[in-house]
């Protein structure tokens, strides 16, 4: 039997015949080059050395500590490698940790947090010798605070490995040769939880880490039960995505905030300290419907340039089987026993960050015209910031693509609290944002794994566009509006992929601007959100200086930054504010600039005042932002490229960003 351990490879870590021995391989870089240095490695053999296969595995977006071998994971307890941690997450209280370690003499190696996780297990064995691996852990993970997916591996317990988590997703992907004999997993709660159901959030300081018999009893959740049967050929593998084990299994279980779970003999148990009011007594084994090639690059270059391309398609599985364009009727399952509380609710609010809270830019304009509803949308971290008053009867829509942004999740709690309805918009399912929400809305839009988001953030648009439509759906003085914008969706996947048609266009455009060092990306109205979208891209993508800028406020401020040298964007459609962007438009080559327009399909006199234009096809005013975005997405692609970055995994950033 083999466990392969997998959270994001970059860093790998394996353990030999007896399991007596551990290696850990580290390389900064690419995945492919830690590949190549373990193969190219002189002094092991793989097929004599390591029979017996129990990984742990990392790939580290530096919170502590800059990218160094030194700082990647896995970190260790000591020389000879007792204990080794991979752990994706922040540890807020690991400097308390750290001195505490450093007064019992133990020498640390890294400037990350998570070594204290290392050196701390070790402290807590080399005191309580009789605790089993998990039971350790358990000890260890109630000293942290912060957000964490941990795994652990020790040569103390060979074939075994232990994971834990609290703010940061873990998903365990289970494979199995025959029929597995259950669907779902109990949790095992200790004894000493029976008694105390209260959460305990004890702070961590120096003096509460257990290092005497006395502070430290034993759990006894000691049941034992082999989920699986009798079938040994299990496989079982630990990541903090789905999509990082879809090629193994589609099987999967999304553990909880404080499970703890562990893999020994071959048996898979779930375990829980502390028992929660809203404690289920189990956890459900889900089939995903996520299909490898789905997470397969085919003949793209990249993932991000597939995901562009997919929009035509992502958007149609958006709306499948919710839109019926016949009887102009629309239904979002998740959410459509709620709509009568939604429509008696005070306010919506709308919550994200970056091309997610970008969505909520995108719509609020017909939300607020359909629901006649005020709206306000919020940046999660700020929001938080503001300690922005909430009250019971606001609806607060979470935007997420991967539905486990701390921000965004910290501010859901936070509105939760307070009473509010909670909507999940996100692209994730089993996600944090998806659990802990009343009710919500799966955007169906694929896996996306470039680290900028592109198709999910068109298929957040329509996800909300549809909301409003159902919103409005008894307003008979709504019946030609939403007529209008249905029709506008159905024909939407087309025109989409008339505009990816000027992928060469936009192309031949990226080699006059490559090289520059800004670019200004200008419209208003419906289409703010695509100018700040499209300039996030931009930067993010190409590291060039690139803003947004909403067109009303050229004169009290920005215009001074025209000149012919500057690279402009502007986006003008012949929506309500057609002559305000026409004066933009004017204000601008007065100065002299050379603007790009992005208008619509035969518009002469817009194009009259254009250094060059990206035309893309007429749709109702609201939607139009969905094909104003992607020359924009095209563009930031195509620069990236010329520009030689990594489009897929731009520099200093996380597809998941599970850290404040
Ligand atoms: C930009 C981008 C990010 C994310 C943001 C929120 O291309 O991808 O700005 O939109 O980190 O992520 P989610 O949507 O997963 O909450």
């Amino acid at each position: 039997m083999s466990h392969i351990i997998k959270i994001n490879t970059c860093v790998a870590f394996d353990e030999d015949a007896e399991g007596r021995k551990t290696t850990i391989i580290r390389q900064c870089g690419k995945v492919k080059m830690l590949e190549d240095k373990i193969w190219n490695l002189e002094d092991l053999d793989f097929d004599q050395s390591f029979d017996v296969h129990v990984g742990i595995a990392h790939t580290r977006w530096a919170t502590h500590g800059a990218p160094s071998q030194l700082n990647s994971h896995p970190h260790r307890s000591d020389e000879t490698i007792e204990f080794s941690v991979v752990h994706n997450g922040i540890i807020t209280n690991y400097s308390d940790i750290k001195q505490f370690l450093l007064k019992k003499g133990y020498k640390f190696e890294s400037e990350t947090d998570t070594e204290v996780i290392a050196k701390l297990i070790k402290h807590i064995h080399d005191n309580h010798p009789d605790l089993s691996f998990r039971e350790l852990v358990e000890q260890v993970v109630q000293q942290l605070e912060g957000a964490f997916a941990l795994a652990l591996k020790s040569v103390k317990y060979p074939g075994q490995c232990v994971v834990a988590r609290r703010g940061s997703s873990l998903v365990v992907g289970i494979k199995s040769k025959t029929h597995l004999a259950t669907d779902y997993i109990p949790v095992l709660f200790s004894k000493e939880s029976e008694k105390k159901k209260k959460p305990d959030h004890r702070p961590c300081h120096s003096s509460t880490i257990p290092n005497s018999t006395a502070s430290l009893k034993r759990s006894e959740s000691t049941t034992e039960f082999c989920p699986m049967g009798e079938d040994k050929e299990v496989e079982y593998f630990f990541a903090s995505d789905a999509s990082a084990i879809i090629e193994h299994t589609n099987r999967v279980i999304f553990l909880e905030d404080d499970d703890v779970a562990a893999v020994s003999d071959g048996n898979l148990t779930i375990h829980r300290l502390k028992r929660t009011l809203d404690d289920t007594t189990g956890r459900e084994i889900i089939t995903l419907k996520m299909e490898i090639q789905q997470i397969m690059k085919g003949n793209y270059s990249s993932f991000m340039q597939k995901e562009i391309f997919e929009q035509s398609e992502s958007v149609i599985n958006t709306m499948r089987g919710r839109v019926n364009f016949e009887r102009e009727t629309v239904v979002l399952g998740g959410i459509k026993d709620y709509i009568p509380e939604m429509k008696r609710c005070r306010r919506l609010l709308l919550i994200g960050c970056g091309t997610s809270f970008h969505s909520a830019i995108a719509t609020r304009q017909v939300l607020e015209e359909l629901t006649e509803l005020p709206v306000m949308v919020e940046l999660a971290s700020d929001f938080l910031d503001r300690n922005t008053p909430i009250f019971r009867d606001d609806v607060c829509f979470f935007i997420s693509q991967s539905g486990e942004t701390a921000d965004t999740l910290m501010a859901l709690r936070y509105c939760k609290m307070r009473g509010a309805l909670i909507v999940g918009v996100t692209n994730t399912v089993g996600s944090s944002i998806c659990r802990e929400s009343h009710c919500g809305v799966h955007i169906n839009a694929g896996p996306e794994i470039g680290v900028a988001s592109t198709k999910a953030y068109t298929s957040q648009f329509i996800s909300l566009v549809m909301f409003s439509l159902m919103m409005c759906e008894d307003r008979i003085s709504m019946q030609p509006r939403r007529s209008e914008i249905i029709q506008g969706l159905k024909t939407l996947p087309e025109q989409i992929e008339e505009v990816l048609k000027l992928d060469e266009k936009v192309h031949e455009l990226s080699k006059t601007m490559y090289d520059k060092k800004s670019l200004l990306v200008m419209g208003r109205g419906y289409n703010s959100a695509t100018c700040m979208e499209g300039a996030l891209k931009i930067k993010e993508l190409t590291y060039l200086h690139s803003e947004g800028i909403l067109s009303g406020e050229l004169k009290h401020g920005p215009l001074a930054l025209v000149d012919q040298n500057m690279p402009v964007v502007m986006v003008v459609t012949r929506d309500p504010v057609y002559p305000k962007c026409m004066n933009a438009l004017q204000q601008v080559t007065a100065r002299d600039g050379r603007p790009v327009i992005i208008c619509e399909k035969g518009d002469a006199e817009t194009k009259k005042h254009a250094y060059n234009t990206l035309e893309v096809p007429h749709t109702v005013d609201c939607l139009q932002g969905i094909l104003t975005v992607i020359p924009l997405q095209l563009l930031s692609y195509h620069i990236a490229v010329l520009r030689g970055c990594n489009v897929d995994c731009p520099r200093n950033l996380a597809k998941s960003v599970t850290v404040e």
